[in-house]
């Protein structure tokens, strides 16, 4: 197919019900809101109670999203969930979204590239969908982050919420969507964030579970060095190879990682405030969920306009980054 690009076409989000703020994690670890506030930028996240998982949100965004794309779930032909939080090791994720959703054409499958997976999916979606091999993609990235923290380690706990975003793609005019995507990873940097029980090395034993090797272990301040230089290099390949230039980016979504990381991505690469969106007061580190549930709150509240230049980038455990720029 000549001359078509992907593009947007319906986005949606969902989140639990839960909150956690600030002044609960007070309760359970020796921290405290101004720290909290001034380090992250974080106030409340969403926490799914015991009962709640992660297709739960992936469903409810991905409807919302059909329904703006204003297409049937049987014309999907790639449904791509993003997640580090599977509902089960088998089926994928993404498998049984594809059956709560009805896509019944879709090639259904898990991404798992942490806070990245979202701009991976997009990434795969755009190749599919430029090279004619499917029509309709549905995108998701959904987390319960929250089941896989150690509410006892103050440096991590203080950080992750949950919830999901979505969204659906579609062949649009070459001038339009997806104008560069690029993603990329080291693994070396492996151990800056991980989860080392509950797979085929460590196994999940009474001893794996008792002392907590499921959990996420972090290094933060080493990560924040390889998120800041990582996400502007990303952001700034993605503008070159469009041959558009950062002061003509209207609407700039990091991944909502930390307000700091934010601030410090957003210097580099000379884009003001004004047109940085932030919601991680509100939702704290969603994961893969987190650029589509800012993109659908952007779109929610008239943030973006037709023909306006949205640059995406993030970064996340592997590791791994990402940048996607388009034209709305
Ligand atoms: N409350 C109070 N003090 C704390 C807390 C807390 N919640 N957490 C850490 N501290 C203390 C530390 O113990 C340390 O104390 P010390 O100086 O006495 O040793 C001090 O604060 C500074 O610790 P740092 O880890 O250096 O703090 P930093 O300013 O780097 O903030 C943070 C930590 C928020 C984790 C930050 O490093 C960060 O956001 N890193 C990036 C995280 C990230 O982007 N992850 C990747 C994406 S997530 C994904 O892929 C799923």
């Amino acid at each position: 197919m000549a001359n078509v690009n992907a593009g947007i076409l319906g986005t949606g989000h969902a989140y639990p019900a839960g909150v956690l703020t600030n002044a609960d994690l007070e309760k359970m670890v020796e921290t405290s809101d101004e720290w909290i506030t001034s380090r992250t930028g974080i106030k409340q996240r969403r926490k799914a109670d015991a009962s709640e998982y992660t297709s739960l949100f992936a469903v409810r965004a991905a409807r919302q999203a059909i329904e703006r794309a204003r297409i049937d779930p049987s014309e999907i032909e790639l449904l791509i969930c993003a997640t580090v939080t599977p509902d089960q090791i088998l089926p994928s994720t993404g498998c049984l979204i594809q059956a709560e959703l009805g896509a019944n054409k879709a090639a259904a499958f898990d991404i798992a590239a942490a806070c990245s997976g979202f701009l991976y999916g997009l990434t795969l979606a755009n190749t599919m969908i430029r090279t004619g091999q499917v029509r309709n993609a549905l995108v998701i990235g959904a987390e319960v982050l929250t089941k896989y923290v150690d509410y006892t380690d103050r440096s991590t706990c203080v950080i992750f919420g949950d919830g999901a975003g979505a969204a659906v793609l579609g062949p649009v005019e070459s001038e339009r969507g997806i104008l560069a995507a690029r993603i990329r990873s080291d693994g070396r940097f492996a151990e800056q964030l991980y989860a080392p029980g509950g797979g085929t090395r460590l196994g999940s034993t009474a001893e794996t579970i008792a002392s907590g090797q499921h959990f996420f272990k972090m290094k933060g301040n080493e990560l924040f060095k390889v998120a800041v230089r990582s996400m502007a290099e990303i952001s700034r390949e993605v503008l070159e190879e469009a041959g558009e230039r950062a002061e003509d980016v209207k609407l700039f979504i990091p991944h909502q990682a930390n307000q700091r990381i934010t601030d410090a991505v957003a210097s580099k690469l000379d884009v003001d405030e004004s047109r940085i969106y932030s919601n991680i007061a509100m939702h704290g580190n969603t994961s893969s969920a987190s650029i589509p549930i800012a993109l659908d709150e952007c779109v929610e509240a008239g943030r973006i306009a037709e023909g306006d230049l949205v640059l995406l980038a993030s970064f996340g455990g592997g590791v791994t980054w990402g940048g996607v720029l388009l034209r709305w």
